[in-house]
């Protein structure tokens, strides 16, 4: 809707390209309104601008009164359940009871949050409601995340920040056109410009509030960012990173790897570390990579695969150089060395 310049506040969203008389871009669709721009378009005599919501209040805090929000907490509930079950796979190398309440517990971490402070669960509860593959996503990285920052022997503070970052990493999507967000073709360049571009909306929408920890904005800025400079948006390398930037990207991206999208099959777990041994030793903090590896392919242990030879096997031992090529016993009582046997890949896991 058009609202005139003395009604936008910081934080709304700008609904359309903004330029000056001579055709200078000003600010482009999708920006969210900081101080500084307020005093451009004042600067630039611009009266009237097209927003995306009435406010960011209407979109993102106004919705504690809607029926949704009353069974949110029940829904809480059922995610605490869910998620539980999506973090079986990598649960089965009995982490210690600590851990695994703590991972329970996620809702009584949000509602921890609650008390403290509203906006926390409002945006959640934002996120759940604007996209439930996004919603579903952050919560399985916070999961996956603080596995990992257990693994690396964190404090327990940080583990349980780590949750957090999971949970805020992409909350930068719900200011994304949905047409983008879950458009099912490839991305055209612009489209693809835009969608990385969640990256700095998050930051700008969680540096709005002073009572949201520096590392959980940081990590919504920075969690595209990879340690050889290709990331985004900041092109930053390894040492520019932080750890919890770093834990949140090998999280999202196995995350994303993974798990089931509407236009693909999850990707078969040793796939995806081929990937990794492939790419991501020097893309991620080599360190916490190997470790990430080593614990979830221990997880696989004794877990039948499909072969690309047509057999059913078992999974031995991970090898140690080629963790994504393990010793198997086919069912038929032969065994392969993977490593050694380039021609046979493993196809998926079979339950
Ligand atoms: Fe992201």
């Amino acid at each position: 809707m058009k609202m005139s310049l003395e009604n936008i506040q910081v934080g709304m969203c700008v609904g359309q390209d903004l330029y000056t008389e001579n055709g200078q871009l000003i600010t482009p669709n999708n920006t969210v309104v900081t101080e500084e721009l307020l005093a451009r378009l004042k600067k630039f005599k611009i009266n009237c601008v097209e927003m995306t919501h009435d406010s960011l209040d209407d979109y993102i805090f106004d919705i504690k009164s809607t029926a949704g929000f009353k069974s949110f907490q029940s829904e809480c509930t059922e995610a605490k359940e869910s998620l539980t079950t999506s973090l079986d796979s990598i649960l089965q190398d009995n982490p210690d009871d600590v851990h695994i309440d703590m991972i329970k517990n996620l809702s009584t971490l949000l509602y921890e949050n609650n008390k403290k402070n509203i906006n926390l669960i409002d945006m959640v509860y934002s996120m759940h409601e604007y996209s439930d593959a996004v919603y579903t996503h952050s919560v399985n990285v916070g999961m996956i995340a603080s596995h990992l920052g257990h693994w690396l022997g964190l404090p327990e503070e940080e583990i349980k920040l780590l949750v957090t970052c999971g949970l805020f990493h992409d909350i930068g999507k719900l200011l994304i056109p949905k047409e983008i967000l879950e458009k099912p073709d490839k991305l055209t360049p612009a489209e693809y410009r835009i969608m990385q571009s969640h990256t700095s909306k998050g930051f700008e929408l969680l540096d709005q509030f002073p009572d949201i920890d520096d590392r959980v904005k940081k990590v919504a800025l920075l969690h595209h960012e990879r340690c050889d400079g290709t990331g985004y948006p900041m092109h930053f390398k390894g040492d520019q990173l932080d750890r919890f930037s770093k834990i949140i990207a090998i999280a999202d991206a196995y995350e994303a790897m993974t798990s089931e999208r509407s236009y693909r099959e999850p990707i078969c777990p040793f796939t995806v570390v081929s990937y990794f041994e492939k790419e991501g030793l020097h893309k991620f903090e080599t360190k916490y990579v190997l470790k990430f590896l080593a614990k979830i392919l221990n997880s696989y242990l004794h877990t039948k695969i499909l072969l690309s030879n047509g057999k059913e096997a078992t999974v031995i031992m991970i090898n140690r150089n080629v963790k994504s090529r393990p010793l198997v016993k086919v069912d038929d009582g032969d065994f392969i060395d993977l490593s050694v046997n380039p021609e046979i890949d493993i196809v998926k896991m079979v339950n």
